[in-house]
């Protein structure tokens, strides 16, 4: 099994480039299925998720070329509707591809994707959004038979929450619907915006994308076209952690500093000097960090559930008390307790997490949990005193491309050791 050894008590200090958004890419690639055309994709990052979202695209039947980065997808000859379950498990947010298989071949058939640590990631304001669109589904031993008869038909839709991905799967399957779409309480993250930019620029007629309420005028086929996916913010949230949590000072590069504005605030409260201009953010700290009073996780521009884990390990070695509040997911503390064999004082209730910072945490064995809560036990791993061994490596790869060398990079004292035979 592979596992990274950090030696923690090494100040960062140097640049990092940003890669592109794992959350932004997934649904563009998703959406180049419906393109029906050649695609061409820049700045999508090397990692599983993506890998996955690939293997699902050639199962449909679409050529798949890539050269570092960039990802040429041609869909012109794709014609399928059926995505097995070992591909739907693979990657949470499969069920993104449904919409786009759906709006394409009139039908589709997968099965529910798998749960995953966040705990039970229901899909129900997915189906609810796609059965108003138009979409027959049944949902038969874990399977979702689903059939378009004709056309789908767009109409007002109003989320009871604004989902990211109940949005996205509304933008692909309404894009060449007939007639207009009129989205309530859609989501507005920049994953957003970044898709609907790309569907635009394949063709579609989309205004609003970023704010509460996004109209999709359906238009009979998109095309092809070239598009650069944004930076990944929790990427960037994630390295911003690393300057911060080691004393040290890091230039990220390729960043989208707007993108980011919930967390400046919250790493300024921990003492950290955080200077922005176009395409770069410098993060410089103190030496002791300074307790965050609260964070409450919030759909977007609020303070983002995915940057949670990592600014509770900062937490753990700040002066003082910080109170964690997430309100998007139901089981998000599961990196809690993997902090605390490290030495963190948390204690969590229900969605509320207390954290006492402590001067230093002890170096130890850990696993990760999930993909940020992975990311948040790293950060602890450089601050802590002594050797920490990080295992389950393949939540961290999900989302993370090359992360032992970009922090080695930057002055970490930090090892991939590959396992011999597969990761468990
Ligand atoms: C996206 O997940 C991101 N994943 C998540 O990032 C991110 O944490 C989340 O948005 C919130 O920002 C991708 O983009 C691939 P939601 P998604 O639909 O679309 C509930 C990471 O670390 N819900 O906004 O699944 C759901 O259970 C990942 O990169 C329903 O109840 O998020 C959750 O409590 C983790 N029914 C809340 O809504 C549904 O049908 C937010 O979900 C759908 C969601």
């Amino acid at each position: 099994m592979s596992k990274l050894i950090v030696e923690g008590e090494h100040r960062l200090n140097g640049v990092v480039h940003i890669h592109g958004a794992k959350n932004s890419a997934l649904p563009i690639l998703a959406a180049t299925f419906l393109a029906g055309e050649v695609c061409e994709i820049e700045n999508c990052p090397l990692l599983s998720d993506v890998h996955a979202a690939i293997k699902i695209l050639e199962h449909l039947g679409c050529r798949i070329e890539r050269e570092g980065h960039t990802v040429r997808v041609d869909a012109s000859q794709a014609g399928g509707y059926e995505v097995p379950d070992t591909l739907m498990r693979e990657m949470r947010s499969s069920i993104v591809f449904l919409g786009a298989i759906a709006a394409r071949t009139g039908r589709a058939q997968l099965s529910f994707p798998g749960g995953c640590e966040l705990g039970p990631r229901p899909i129900d304001l997915h189906l609810a959004v796609l059965r108003q669109l138009g979409l027959c589904i049944d949902e038969e031993g874990g399977k979702l038979l689903c059939r378009v008869r004709g056309r789908l038909v767009g109409c007002p839709i109003s989320l009871s929450f604004p989902s990211v991905g109940a949005t996205e799967n509304i933008l692909l399957a309404a894009a060449t619907a007939r007639g207009t779409t009129t989205i309530f309480n859609a989501a507005r993250e920049p994953e957003i915006v970044d898709l609907c930019n790309f569907l635009i620029a394949c063709g579609a007629h989309i205004r609003g994308a970023g704010e509460g309420t996004i109209i999709i005028e359906g238009v009979d086929r998109l095309h092809g076209c070239h598009h650069r996916v944004i930076p990944d913010r929790i990427e960037t949230a994630t390295y911003m952690g690393a300057a911060a949590i080691t004393g040290g000072s890091l230039l990220l590069k390729e960043v989208c500093p707007e993108h980011v504005q919930a967390l400046i605030p919250v790493f300024e409260e921990t003492g950290c000097q955080v200077t922005a201009w176009r395409g770069e953010l410098l993060v410089n700290a103190p030496g002791r960090l300074r307790r965050i009073r609260t964070v409450r996780t919030l759909p977007y521009p609020g303070f983002p559930t995915d940057a949670q884990a990592l600014i509770m390990a900062l937490s753990s070695v700040a002066e003082g008390t910080s109170v964690f509040i997430e309100t998007i997911f139901e089981s998000r503390y599961k990196h809690v307790c993997e902090l605390m064999r490290m030495g963190a004082h948390i204690k969590v209730e229900g969605r509320v997490a207390v954290v006492e910072g402590v001067s230093t945490l002890c170096g130890a064995p850990v696993e990760c949990t999930d993909l940020r809560g992975g990311a948040a036990l790293v950060l602890a791993g450089l601050a802590a005193q002594g050797i920490t061994e990080i295992t389950q490596l393949q939540h961290i790869e999900r989302g993370y491309e090359a992360m032992a060398e970009t922090l080695a990079g930057v002055g970490a004292h930090i090892v991939l050791q590959s396992g011999y035979g597969a990761d468990t």
